[in-house]
């Protein structure tokens, strides 16, 4: 109960206020935040405040503006420039940050013919998605991996790798790291200067790895789902990823083929996992990996989760609903859904055709500390947890 008079609280208001500003002044000098309030208004901005950040937003890149850029990069910049050509998707949002969400960030890459970069390795995991040409190329840990559209080319946190093009044509790549997850944890590194083998019982400076796998390794031994080879180690690189480092296309659009039939949950349309075939899950710690087919004019239920989301169209054209507002894509657009919004996809191939989605997705970040959540809204306006 307030006994206190009026004129008295008048002049009692204005001693606290002039005190308060004086106490923020100190406090703001010392980069303070005041987590306190007065009053259920300043309550109120207070815990807003508190969870300020900057947020992505939803964006889409398409490849049709993207790709006279990366052709001029690639006139213009040669390997004794740069050992990339890289052009890496900034959302809009982050205030200059480069990411296309707060933990994921995409880029397409061109390579030219025959270049070969030096080996290097570094803390964020990564992977590259074939787009164009059948001479992409990255040797990961001795295994030489030319690779072609669809083909999936994981580089797992600090394994040694050499990136470039094996052939005449020019070549593009999609590729994703977890680099801003890795800076905000403040755990990035690189290393370049020096990759060294065995040669003769001594360590040699290597710009480019020798071959110790055949080009086939990773199919041969980890191409054939439900079974496990016990007869060979799977300790490649930390020992802690998938020790599988391409996932051909022809497999994937085989398994999403057999998969055509069954309806599935009608959230996701046709949902494949690129997992570790020693684990059956994610191959990364950090970020996993999806292809989505979308059966000819299949419109999926909207679906809303907490992991945020880079989507690359692979074949097919149509739009995505994204809380609602519309992103019209086609082959090798790329478009982020950062966590927290509604998504629908709608297939629009002409012709009856499929749609497929190549997904990145920081969900196992998030799993691991137990944040995870999906939901789905049924026709009827419901909602159903789906994770
Ligand atoms: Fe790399």
């Amino acid at each position: 109960m307030d006994t206190v008079a009026p004129e008295e609280r008048a002049a009692r208001d204005d001693n606290w206020r002039r005190e308060m500003d004086a106490l923020h002044e100190r406090t703001r000098k010392l980069h303070l935040f005041e987590f306190w309030s007065t009053d259920s208004e300043t309550e109120h901005e207070a815990v807003r405040k508190l969870q300020k950040f900057d947020k992505a937003k939803p964006h889409i890149w398409r490849y049709a503006d993207v790709l006279p850029c990366l052709e001029k990069a690639g006139e213009l910049i040669d390997m004794h420039d740069s050992e990339r050509r890289s052009l890496i998707m900034c959302n809009p949002s982050l205030g200059g940050q480069i990411a296309t969400t707060n933990t994921l960030f995409a880029a397409y890459r061109i390579n030219n013919p025959n270049e070969i970069a030096p080996a290097h390795r570094h803390s964020p995991n990564a992977i590259r998605l074939g787009l164009t040409g059948h001479t992409n190329f990255t040797g990961v840990e001795g295994e030489p991996i030319t690779f072609g559209p669809g083909d999936l080319v994981l580089t797992p946190h600090d394994t040694w790798h050499n990136h470039g093009n094996e052939g005449e044509g020019g070549a593009v790549n999609l590729s994703v790291l977890d680099m801003p997850l890795v800076n905000t944890l403040n755990a990035t590194y690189f290393e370049s200067d020096y990759y060294e083998e065995d040669e003769h019982g001594e360590r040699i400076r290597a710009d480019v790895q020798a071959n110790r796998f055949p080009a086939d390794y990773s199919q041969r031994v980890y191409g054939n789902g439900g079974l496990m080879p016990r007869s060979v180690s799977h300790a490649r690189g930390t020992g802690d990823a998938s020790p599988m480092y391409v996932y051909r296309w022809e497999r994937t659009r085989e398994a999403l083929e057999n998969l055509r039939p069954y309806e599935g949950n009608g959230f996701e349309a046709v949902l494949l996992e690129y997992v570790d075939p020693t684990t059956g899950r994610a191959p990364y710690a950090t970020m996993t990996f999806f292809a989505q087919m979308l059966r000819p004019g299949e419109r999926t239920l909207k679906l809303r989760q907490n992991a945020s989301l880079i989507v690359t169209v692979i074949e097919g054209t149509g739009h995505s609903l994204i809380d609602g507002e519309r992103y019209d894509w086609q082959p090798f657009d790329t478009f982020c859904v950062p966590g927290g919004h509604w998504l629908e996809h709608v297939n629009e191939t002409a012709g009856g055709g499929d749609a497929i989605l190549f997904v990145s997705s920081d969900e196992p970040a998030l799993t691991a500390m137990r944040f995870y959540m999906k939901h789905g809204r049924r026709p009827d306006g419901g909602i159903v947890r789906l994770a």
